[in-house]
C-alpha cells in the first residue's frame, strides 16, 4: 500500500526471540501499519552479534544485518531505534546517543530501565525525542501506557502483580501437582518457560526490575531495582504450597508497590518482590500457567486488573510494535509522547516498616509450656497472632502460626528470639500473606 509519504525509517537493534517477531509482525502487518501511522515503516538496518547465525527464513533481506550497532544507531537515515538485546551496555550508550540525537527509542530492556532510567529520561528530553518501553513490564499487556496516561488524572495507592511467568509456572504447577520446587523448575525448563540460568527469574531479579518500573510511573518518582525489596521463590517448599491449600490461598511470587506514611508520618513508596500466600478469592490468585496479571489501586477509578502474556517472542512484539506505531505517529505529528513524570520525588520506605502478615512454621519440642514461651515471643516483638495450629511430630510437634498485620522488623525480631529457644528445633519457613481475607 502506498501512502505517498516517505518511510519512517527503523534501526533494529537484536534479532532474537523478540527482535525475529517484530521483523514478522512488520512484514506481515505492513499494510495494515501503514494504513494505520499514514507512512511506510522500513527495516533500514538490523544489529545483532553474530552474523552467521541461522535465522530461519526471516522475511528481510540479509544484507540490512550489521554487527556496529552504534554505527546504525548513528546514521541520519533512521529515525527510531528499537532494542531488544537486553543488559545495561552497550545498550545504555547506543539509546542515549540515539534519545540525544533526537531519534525516538523503543526498546524492552527492563534491566536498564530499571537501574538507569533516569539517564535515558535525561537523553530523551535533551534530545526532544520519544522514550517508549511497554514491553518492558508483563509482556503484551498493555499495562504502562494505561498507568503513564489513562491514569494521569488519578491518584494510583497501590499495584500488586505477578510479572514473571517462569515463576508463576513453577508455583501453579507447585500447587496443582504438590511437586517441590526442584521438580517444577525441570518442568518449566523441558517446557522453554524457564531459560538455561534461571537465576534472574527465580531469585526475583527480573520481577523486582519490573517493580521498579510500575513503581517510578504509578508513584511520579524514579524508582531503581535497587530500591526494591527482593526475595526469591526458591525456599518456597511443597510443605509451604500444602500449608496455603489448607489456610485456602496459594502462593505467588507477587510484586508490590505501595504509597503510604512512614514511621514519621511522610508520604513515601514502598516496593517489594517476595512469595506471599493470597487467598484464592483473589482475582491473582487464578492467574496460572506462564501468565502475567497486574492489580492496580486508584483513589477514583477503584481497582483494575491487567491480565495476558507477559512473555515470549510474539506477545512481546506485539507491544513493541505498538509502541513504533505511537512513536511514527508522533514523528509525522511533529509531536512527543508524554514525558517522564517524577515530581514526586518520594522517599522509599524501609522494608522493616512494610506491614503484612506472616505464615510462620517452626518446628518445636512437644512439651508443656512451649506454645507459651512460643506465643510470649511473638508478644513481646508486638506481633499479634490470629490462629495457631499444631500438629504432633513423634516428640517434637509443628506449629503453624498466622499473624495479624504486623511491621517487617518486627516480625524478623520474632524470629530472631524464635531461633535461639532450645525448645524451637527450626523455624521451616516465615511467608507473608497479602491479599486480605
Ligand atoms: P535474545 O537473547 O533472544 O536476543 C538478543 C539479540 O541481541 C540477539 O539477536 C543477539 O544477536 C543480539 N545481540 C546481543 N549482543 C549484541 C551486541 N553486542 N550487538 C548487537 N546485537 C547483539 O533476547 P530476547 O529477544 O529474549 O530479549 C531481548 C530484550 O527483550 C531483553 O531486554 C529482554 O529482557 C526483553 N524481553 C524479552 C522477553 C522474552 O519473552 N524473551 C519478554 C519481555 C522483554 P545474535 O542473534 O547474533 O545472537
Ligand atoms: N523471564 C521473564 C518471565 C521474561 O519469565 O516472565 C519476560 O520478561
Amino acid at each position: 500500500m502506498s501512502s505517498g509519504k516517505p518511510a519512517v525509517r527503523l534501526a533494529l537493534l537484536g534479532c532474537g526471540t523478540v527482535g525475529s517477531e517484530v521483523v514478522r509482525l512488520l512484514h506481515d502487518q505492513a499494510d495494515d501499519l501503514t494504513a494505520r501511522i499514514g507512512a511506510p515503516l522500513e527495516i533500514v538496518g538490523i544489529a545483532v552479534r553474530r552474523l552467521g547465525r541461522e535465522r530461519g527464513n526471516l522475511p528481510v533481506d540479509p544484507a540490512l544485518f550489521t554487527t556496529d550497532a552504534l554505527g546504525l544507531v548513528k546514521r541520519d537515515d533512521v529515525d527510531v531505534v528499537i532494542e531488544v538485546v537486553g543488559g545495561i551496555e552497550p545498550a545504555r550508550s547506543w539509546l542515549t546517543e540515539a534519545l540525544r540525537g533526537g531519534k525516538s527509542v523503543v526498546t524492552a530492556n527492563k534491566a536498564l530501565l530499571a537501574e538507569d532510567g533516569a539517564t535515558l529520561h535525561d537523553a530523551a528530553a535533551e534530545g526532544g525525542a520519544d522514550l517508549y518501553y511497554e514491553a518492558s513490564v508483563a509482556g503484551a499487556i498493555p499495562l504502562l501506557r494505561p498507568l503513564r496516561e489513562s491514569l494521569h488524572g488519578d491518584r494510583v495507592t497501590r499495584v500488586t502483580g505477578i510479572v514473571n511467568g517462569t515463576t508463576n509456572f513453577i508455583l501453579s504447577s507447585m500447587d496443582a501437582t504438590g511437586a517441590g520446587f526442584g521438580e517444577a523448575l525441570e518442568e518449566a525448563t523441558e517446557l522453554g518457560y524457564a531459560e538455561a540460568d534461571p537465576t534472574a527469574d527465580v531469585e526475583g531479579f527480573d520481577a523486582a526490575a519490573k517493580a521498579a518500573i510500575l513503581a517510578s510511573l504509578a508513584f511520579h518518582t524514579r524508582v531503581t531495582a535497587a530500591d526494591v525489596f527482593r526475595e526469591g521463590m526458591t525456599g518456597v517448599t511443597a510443605a509451604d504450597v500444602a500449608s496455603a491449600k489448607e489456610m485456602g490461598c496459594t502462593i505467588k511470587l507477587l510484586c508490590l508497590a505501595e504509597r503510604g506514611a512512614d514511621s514519621s508520618g511522610q508520604e513515601s513508596v514502598s516496593v517489594r518482590v517476595h512469595p506471599a500466600m493470597i487467598p484464592r478469592s483473589h482475582p491473582l490468585a487464578s492467574v496460572g500457567d506462564a501468565f502475567n496479571a497486574v492489580f492496580v489501586e486508584a483513589e477514583a477509578a477503584g481497582q483494575l486488573m491487567f491480565y495476558g502474556r507477559g512473555a515470549g517472542g510474539t506477545p512481546t512484539a506485539s507491544a513493541v510494535l505498538g509502541d513504533v506505531v505511537a512513536a511514527a505517529r508522533n514523528r509525522l505529528a511533529g509531536t512527543r509522547a508524554p514525558s517522564e513524570s517524577a515530581y514526586a520525588h518520594l522517599p522509599i520506605r524501609p522494608i522493616g516498616e512494610a506491614v503484612t502478615r506472616y505464615h510462620v512454621s517452626l518446628e518445636v519440642a512437644d512439651r508443656q509450656g512451649v506454645l507459651a514461651t512460643v506465643a510470649g515471643v511473638f508478644a513481646r516483638h508486638e506481633v499479634s497472632i490470629a490462629t495457631v495450629r499444631q500438629s504432633g511430630r513423634d516428640e517434637d510437634a509443628m506449629l503453624v502460626i498466622v499473624t495479624h498485620g504486623a511491621p517487617d522488623a518486627n516480625l524478623a525480631a520474632t524470629v530472631e528470639d524464635l531461633r535461639a529457644l532450645d525448645i524451637v528445633r527450626s523455624i521451616a519457613s516465615v511467608l507473608r500473606v497479602e491479599g486480605g481475607a
